[in-house]
C-alpha cells in the first residue's frame, strides 16, 4: 500500500501510472471527495484521466489567456485617449497575469509550462476560437470587453467552484479582474452609443461582427449523448465543467440581450425573441461549420496570432534563458555554502 496517507499531506503525487498499486482505496477515496464536493489538491491520489483533462483545459484556457491579448493590444498605440490607453494597457496586462495564473495551475498537475507551449506553438492545444477574429475599430475594444470578457465571466465563475483547488482558486482572482475587462468594455461601448451617427455606426458594426462568435466561445452544442458529448458529460461527473455548454451559452444571451438593448442596437440574429413560456430569449442557429474551421486552422487571424506568438516566444528566449542561469548560479553557491 503507497503510505497510510493518500490524501493531502503525502509526499509525493500519487496517480494511477506513477504509482503501480493506485488501489481501490485511492479510487474511493478520489471518489468520495467529489461526491462530498471538497476540493481535490495536487497531492491527492487522481484518476489519470482527472488529471489529462485539467491539464487540457487549464492549458488551453492559459493559451487563450495570452493570444487573447493580441486583438486589444493592437489598439494600445491607437486609444483615443490617454485614460482609455491606461486602461487598456491595464486589461492587456491582466490577460498575461492570467496566463501566468493558469500556468502556474496547470504545473501543479506536473507538467513544465515549456511543454504546454511547445503544444501550442505546434498546433497540439487549442486556445479560444474568439481570438482568431479581427479588431477593425475602437469600438470593437469595447465590444470584446462587454461580449468576449462577458462570456468569459460566465463560463469562469462556475469554475471558482470547480473540483480542483488550484484552479478554483485561482479563478477567483481572475473573475474578479475579468468584472473590470468587462465594465470599461460595455462603458466605451455606453460612450459610443451617446455618440456621433458615425460613432453609433461603429459600435452597430462591431456587435454585427463578434455576437456570434461570441457564442461559439461556450464550446459546441449538448448533444445530450454522454459518448459524443465531448468532454461534457465525464467533466460535469467530475465537478470540473458546473454547466453545460448550452445552458451558459443561454443565460449569457439572456443577460446580453437587454444591455443590447440599452445600447441602442439590434443584435444579428432576426431568430432573438424573448420566450414568456420559457423564461428565455430564444436564438437562432449557430454555424458551426464555421466555429470548427475556425478552430481547424481557417480563421482569419489564426495564422497571424500564431506567427506573432511564436515569434515573441523565439525573442524572449534570452530573458528565460538568464533566469535559469542565475538560479543555477544562486542554486550553485547555496550548495557550495552548504558544503564548506
Ligand atoms: N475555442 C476553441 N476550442 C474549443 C472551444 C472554443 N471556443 N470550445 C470548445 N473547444 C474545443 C475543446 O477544447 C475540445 O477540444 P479538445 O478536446 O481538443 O480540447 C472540443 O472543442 C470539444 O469541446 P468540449 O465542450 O467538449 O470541451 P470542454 O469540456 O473543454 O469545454 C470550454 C470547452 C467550455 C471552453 C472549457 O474548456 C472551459 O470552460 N475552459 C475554461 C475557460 C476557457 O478556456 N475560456 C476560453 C476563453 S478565455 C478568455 O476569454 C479570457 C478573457 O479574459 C479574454
Amino acid at each position: 500500500m503507497y503510505g497510510n496517507d493518500f490524501g493531502p499531506g503525502s509526499d509525493t503525487p500519487l496517480n494511477a501510472t506513477e504509482t503501480p498499486d493506485y488501489t481501490d482505496a485511492l479510487q474511493e477515496y478520489f471518489d468520495g471527495l467529489i461526491a462530498d464536493d471538497s476540493r481535490i489538491e495536487p497531492r491527492d491520489a487522481m484518476p489519470d484521466g482527472y488529471r489529462a483533462t485539467l491539464i487540457r483545459q487549464i492549458a488551453q484556457h492559459a493559451h487563450s489567456e495570452i493570444i487573447g491579448m493580441q486583438p486589444e493590444g493592437n489598439f494600445i498605440t491607437r486609444a483615443p485617449s490617454l485614460r482609455r490607453k491606461a486602461i487598456l494597457m491595464a486589461k492587456v496586462q491582466d490577460e498575461a497575469g492570467h496566463g501566468l495564473y493558469l500556468y502556474s495551475a496547470a504545473e501543479t498537475l506536473g507538467v513544465d509550462r515549456s511543454e504546454l507551449l511547445d503544444k501550442l506553438h505546434n498546433g497540439k492545444q487549442k486556445y479560444s476560437s474568439i481570438f482568431n477574429y479581427p479588431t477593425l475599430t475602437w469600438a470593437d475594444m469595447g465590444t470584446i470587453g462587454w461580449l468576449v470578457d462577458g462570456a468569459a465571466i460566465m463560463n469562469q465563475v462556475p469554475l471558482c467552484r470547480c473540483s480542483y483547488g488550484p484552479y478554483a482558486r485561482a479563478m477567483i482572482r481572475v473573475c474578479k479582474e475579468e468584472s473590470f475587462h468587462q465594465r470599461q468594455g460595455y462603458e466605451i461601448l455606453w460612450t459610443l452609443s451617446k455618440g456621433t451617427v458615425e460613432q453609433q455606426a461603429m459600435l452597430q458594426d462591431a456587435a454585427n461582427r463578434w455576437w456570434w462568435p461570441a457564442l461559439m466561445m461556450f464550446g459546441p452544442p449538448d448533444s445530450g449523448d454522454a459518448a459524443t458529448d465531448g468532454h461534457t458529460a465525464q467533466n460535469m461527473a467530475w465537478g470540473i465543467k458546473r454547466f453545460s455548454n448550452d445552458d451558459l451559452r443561454q443565460k449569457f444571451v439572456d443577460m446580453t440581450v437587454p444591455q443590447a438593448i440599452k445600447l441602442g442596437i439590434t443584435l444579428p440574429d432576426p431568430d432573438l425573441r424573448w420566450d414568456e413560456e420559457r423564461g428565455h430569449w430564444d436564438f437562432g442557429e449557430i454555424d458551426w461549420d464555421e466555429f470548427w474551421r475556425v478552430i481547424k486552422g481557417d480563421g482569419p487571424c489564426n495564422a497571424q496570432r500564431m506567427a506573432l506568438r511564436v515569434g515573441s516566444h523565439e525573442d524572449g528566449a534570452w530573458v528565460r534563458e538568464a533566469a535559469v542561469a542565475y538560479a543555477d548560479k544562486v542554486a550553485a553557491r547555496e550548495s557550495a555554502g552548504a558544503v564548506a
